[in-house]
């Protein structure tokens, strides 16, 4: 199933996939591409890229991997973002944000170039900057829409009025907020941050939904808690894990939320998918919000 982010586009499918762990999954381009094969097959067709991942390696490994089957490009939807500089591993430079016009021109030349394509369907600004300047990101953006090597933009963990303050330069939408998600990370829920994505009519995009995995092997109390509530709706509704329902949980919100999976592993690619067709009742989803705050709604 596909959505469209905004009334204007761009359509995406209803899960993303995302590719920061790629450089670990130790898979050579037949086997990348064996995955993201897999994932089309499910109906993910947008993946989750940014300039960073692996040390700067991810997109490169990616647009290997496509290049094995060119045709694969008009069948999927690319996500990239820039914005954040890794230093060398020698020198004295530090990690830090550029969003500075020339980073981010550069920074889609090379992201082009690494994926082996002619357009990004969607740049985002990976984090605010605390010295950026929205009036050059804005004449940037549009600057990249006008070429064509960019189709559509957003930004990535950016607070409400980070996101009005560029939405209101821009004379196109901004498509997305992708902000972190999960039964573990129920911030954005409350502090306007999904609310700002329903204002300006766009979806967000919840990273790390499975809170990186640590809602399987995190043993604190907090999430022994959500796990046991998850197992309980698990048991109840005879479902095969509970990835499915805290995939379902997030899925659920009207805002039309796209979680990004990070799994390397296809059978957690074909079980993720079938969250989509899983409709939790009012009660199971705050049976979990409850779980996951310790108390009952006041
Ligand atoms: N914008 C941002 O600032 C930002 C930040 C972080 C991430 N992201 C994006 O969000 C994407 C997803 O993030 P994420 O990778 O943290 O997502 P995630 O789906 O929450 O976590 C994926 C991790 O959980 C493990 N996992 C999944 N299902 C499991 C299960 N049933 N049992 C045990 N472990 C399981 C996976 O291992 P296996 O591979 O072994 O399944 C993988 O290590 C990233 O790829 C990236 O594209 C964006």
């Amino acid at each position: 199933m596909d959505i469209s982010l905004t009334e204007e586009g761009p359509t995406v499918s209803r899960i993303a996939h995302g590719m920061m762990r790629l450089s670990g999954w130790n898979a050579d381009a037949r086997g990348i591409l064996e995955l993201v094969e897999r994932s089309i097959q499910n109906g993910i067709t947008t993946f989750d890229q940014a300039d960073i991942y692996g040390n700067y390696s991810c997109e490169e490994l990616f647009g290997e991997a496509l290049a094995l089957s060119p045709s694969i490009r008009d069948r999927m939807q690319i996500i990239t973002k820039c914005g954040i500089v890794l230093p060398p591993s020698c020198g004295n430079s530090i990690k830090h944000y550029d969003t500075s016009p020339e980073h981010i021109t550069e920074s889609v030349e090379k992201s082009l170039r690494k994926l082996r394509t002619d357009y990004i369907d969607i740049l985002l600004i990976h984090r605010p900057d605390p010295i950026m300047d929205v009036e050059g990101i804005a004449d940037t953006f549009s600057s990249l829409k006008r070429s064509g090597k960019v189709l559509h933009f957003g930004v990535s963990n950016f607070t409400p009025r980070q996101f009005e303050y560029l939405a209101e330069r821009l004379d196109f939408n901004l498509v997305t907020n992708q902000i972190e998600c999960s039964v573990l990370e129920l911030s954005p829920f409350l502090d306007g941050t999904i609310d700002t994505c329903v204002r300006y009519r766009c979806s967000p995009m919840a990273w790390s939904p499975l809170a990186g995995g640590e809602l399987f092997t995190g043993r604190n109390d907090r999430i022994s808690r959500i796990r046991k509530t998850l197992e309980e709706i698990r048991i109840e509704r005879n479902l095969r894990s509970i990835d499915i329902i805290a995939l379902a949980w997030v899925l659920m919100h009207p805002s039309r939320i796209i979680p990004l999976i990070g799994t390397g592993n296809p059978d957690r690619v074909d079980r993720a998918v079938t969250a989509i067709d899983l409709k939790l009742s009012r009660t199971e989803w705050f049976r979990i919000w409850s779980a996951s705050t310790g108390r009952d709604v006041p």
